[in-house]
């Protein structure tokens, strides 16, 4: 599977969001990572279904949606209509009684379903579901904030789910640039959200195509 590059929002600049979505399109991305924050899963508040309407009204992208939230099934109906492409929610917040339920109820509104796992959570208790989800994403640093280092101890867990699952798209989040790209590539990651390796980057178009190009 090729290496993709995410733009993640959450770096970008507030005031200028349609310039920002422009600025990713132009340099060649193709999805756009949205952390949805409900401060209570994680210690920060960022935004909710009415700034991803306006997304969508702003740019053609994939319209990637992390929902770092307590009860994140309450709201994907109102995700999707907003225009989520993808919908991630994290298992920590659903629970292994309920997880094959929560996987159909976000798949019944359409999008793409996803599932996050925190950097201590063990992907293996969580490989009978990931059969019946489109990505697995790993965060490679606790969620809440942009800006935070990688936590090389995801890398194993990176290693041991792309051996169970060599089709299964693999999504890692958080400290992801130009050190730890050629190590979560070569652990079997494929999707590559990047926040401040993006857009604080002086050619983010170079960044990205440098990223794309890397062989597993
Ligand atoms: C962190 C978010 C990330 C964040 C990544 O909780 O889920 O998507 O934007 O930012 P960087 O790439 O700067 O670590
Ligand atoms: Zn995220």
């Amino acid at each position: 599977m090729p290496v993709r590059v995410l733009p993640s929002l959450l770096s970008a600049d507030f005031a200028h969001l349609a310039d920002e979505c422009a600025r990713c399109e132009a340099a060649g991305a193709s999805v756009l990572h949205l952390d949805v924050m409900d401060a209570h899963f994680v210690p920060n508040l960022t935004f909710g279904p009415f700034i991803v309407e306006a997304l969508r009204r702003s740019t053609r992208l994939h319209l990637d949606v992390h929902l770092m939230m307590t009860d994140p099934l309450r709201y994907v109906d109102d995700f999707r209509a907003a225009g989520a492409d993808a919908i991630t929610i994290h298992v920590e917040a659903v629970g292994p009684r309920t997880m094959a339920q929560a996987i159909e109820r976000v798949r019944a509104t359409g999008a793409q379903v996803g599932l996050a796992l925190n950097p201590d959570t063990d992907p293996e208790l969580w490989f009978p579901h990931f059969a019946q989800v489109d990505l697995v994403m790993f965060m490679t640093v606790y969620p809440g904030f942009g800006g935070q280092s990688f936590i090389p101890q995801v890398r194993q867990r990176i290693r041991a789910t792309r051996q169970a699952f060599p089709h299964l798209p693999i999504q890692v989040d958080g400290g992801i640039n130009r050190q730890t790209i050629p190590l979560v590539v070569a652990d079997g990651a494929d999707r590559l959200v990047c926040g401040n390796a993006f857009f604080k980057d002086a050619d983010p178009a170079a960044f990205l195509r440098w990223a794309e190009s890397i062989a597993p």
